[in-house]
């Protein structure tokens, strides 16, 4: 239905720049004014909800406006809503530093704050740096970052991103990075399944820290999903390999668990699958439930203490943020940790995911059109492709997946795609009902939009 322009939405246009948006698509497609929020559903300002099945961007783990969450906010509000972090603490951050490193994979003891993920992300680019040039390893200047990765948008971040829509324009300005192969487990190289796959993809990456180690200082992966390359999923043992390589050549593994930790593929931290130490772990996203901006870098004792010496040395890590370790959000924080003890949300991710799975593999096992439909934990993503016996993707001008979300909008349903990739990363509060209605309405629109274009 299409519906005059608000007054909201045209005050919204006259001034704001949004996010990851080509600005002109606005004027067909206004921005929805979202009023309230209530579980895993957004409401507008017409009183018309929309089922978020990408969890806001990933953030929200336990629904929109949840009490629980927001008595704990309200609380710390009232009583210290921020401090400065240099010299000063408090304890909602102490105890969350605490629960954190408890949770983390064996060996990571300590915790430094941030506030978004791409920030945590250049925070352990430059501790990993720093630490080698303390250490004697001046040579040690360059990142290894894989194809199809994301870590955000920062310069450094986008340094050892590998998506060239975000990345490409900027290639002037972009830290020289060493760049292998990643997983692409959907167009396997080697034709491998992934249950009983041994990862020999890793060897692109062998070969890179082979030849360049000795001026690597770190290599960065999202472990388990490559999430914004569109859901690409491979298995833990690929994680096992890389790790092993690190330690071979002396390089540090960072763990950018931004999009993935938090219970998203099944386990509180996705490095846990692959039983793998990082050596610098990213946390952001669903720390704060949705709530708020907060990012975590957890580190070893062995990196810390070689940054740790009298001030005259000049070894300190001198990086801030104006809101590092901000009270509020690590309130938020510790709520939502502690809605993990409390509710087993651990079995209700299995649950769920299992459910899922099965639901979805109903609808589109066999749908023309889709290449394959893949879930890890309660990520589940439908590819879309030209032909699925080859496997040949729709030109990404046809905007195939854009269309289909703002037709799935229309029925209610707000799955935002990445490129021809349509997927699900509901809130993990989603019941029985809403999870069928999202199958299901994605699966009527796709069938609905092929349809309509004569197919
Ligand atoms: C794996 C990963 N790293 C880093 C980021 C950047 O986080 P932020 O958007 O909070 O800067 C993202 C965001 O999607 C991400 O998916």
């Amino acid at each position: 239905m299409i519906r005059e322009i608000t007054d909201l939405q045209a005050r919204d246009l006259r001034h704001i720049w949004h996010p990851c948006s080509q600005m002109k698509d606005y004027e067909a497609f206004p921005p929805i004014v979202i009023k309230k929020g209530q579980g895993v559903w957004l409401y507008d300002e017409h009183d018309k909800r929309y089922l978020d099945a990408v969890s806001s961007w990933w953030v929200n783990l336990f629904g929109h406006a949840n009490p629980r969450i927001s008595q704990a906010l309200s609380h710390q509000a009232f009583t210290l809503e921020h401090t400065i972090f240099a010299n000063f603490t408090h304890e909602p951050a102490i105890q969350l530093a605490e629960k954190l490193v408890a949770l983390s994979p064996p060996g990571l003891h300590k915790v430094f704050f941030a506030d978004n993920g791409s920030s945590a992300v250049e925070v352990a680019l430059k501790m990993s740096f720093q630490y080698h040039m303390q250490t004697g390893k001046q040579t040690k200047t360059r990142f290894l970052a894989f194809t199809d990765a994301y870590h955000g948008e920062t310069v450094g971040a986008l340094s050892v991103g590998g998506v060239g829509l975000y990345n490409e324009v900027f290639e002037p300005l972009l830290l020289d990075t060493v760049r292998a192969q990643g997983p692409d487990c959907f167009r396997c190289p080697f034709q491998k399944l992934p249950e009983s796959c041994d990862a020999p993809c890793s060897h692109f990456v062998e070969e890179q820290l082979k030849m360049h180690h000795e001026e690597i200082t770190a290599v960065i992966i999202e472990p388990l999903i490559q999430a914004a390359a569109g859901m690409k999923m491979y298995p833990p043992i690929y994680l096992q390999r890389l790790r092993a390589l690190c330690s071979q050549y002396d390089v540090h593994l960072i763990a950018d668990e931004i999009a993935v930790g938090f219970g998203r593929t099944g386990t509180m931290f996705a490095c846990e699958q692959a039983s793998i130490t990082p050596d610098f772990m990213c946390l952001s996203k669903g720390i704060t439930g949705g709530y708020l901006p907060l990012s975590a870098v957890l580190t070893s004792d062995q990196v810390y203490n070689a940054f740790y010496d009298e001030y005259g040395t000049m070894k300190a890590f001198l990086h801030s943020h104006s809101y590092s370790g901000n009270t509020l959000a690590c309130r938020v924080a510790l709520e939502v940790l502690t809605i993990f003890e409390e509710e087993q949300i651990m079995d209700m991710i299995q649950r769920k995911g299992q459910q899922m799975r099965q639901l979805a593999m109903e609808a589109f096992g066999h749908m023309p059109y889709v290449g394959e439909y893949r879930q890890v934990g309660l990520v589940g993503a439908i590819e879309l492709v030209a032909d699925r016996q080859t496997k040949t993707p729709f030109a990404s001008e046809e905007r195939i997946g854009y269309q289909i979300y703002q037709q799935a909008l229309e029925k209610g349903l707000l799955i935002r795609p990445l490129g021809n990739i349509l997927y699900f990363m509901p809130p993990y509060i989603i019941t029985n009902e809403e999870m069928t209605f999202m199958i299901n309405t994605t699966k009527e629109t796709i069938e609905q939009f092929f349809k309509d274009r004569g197919e």
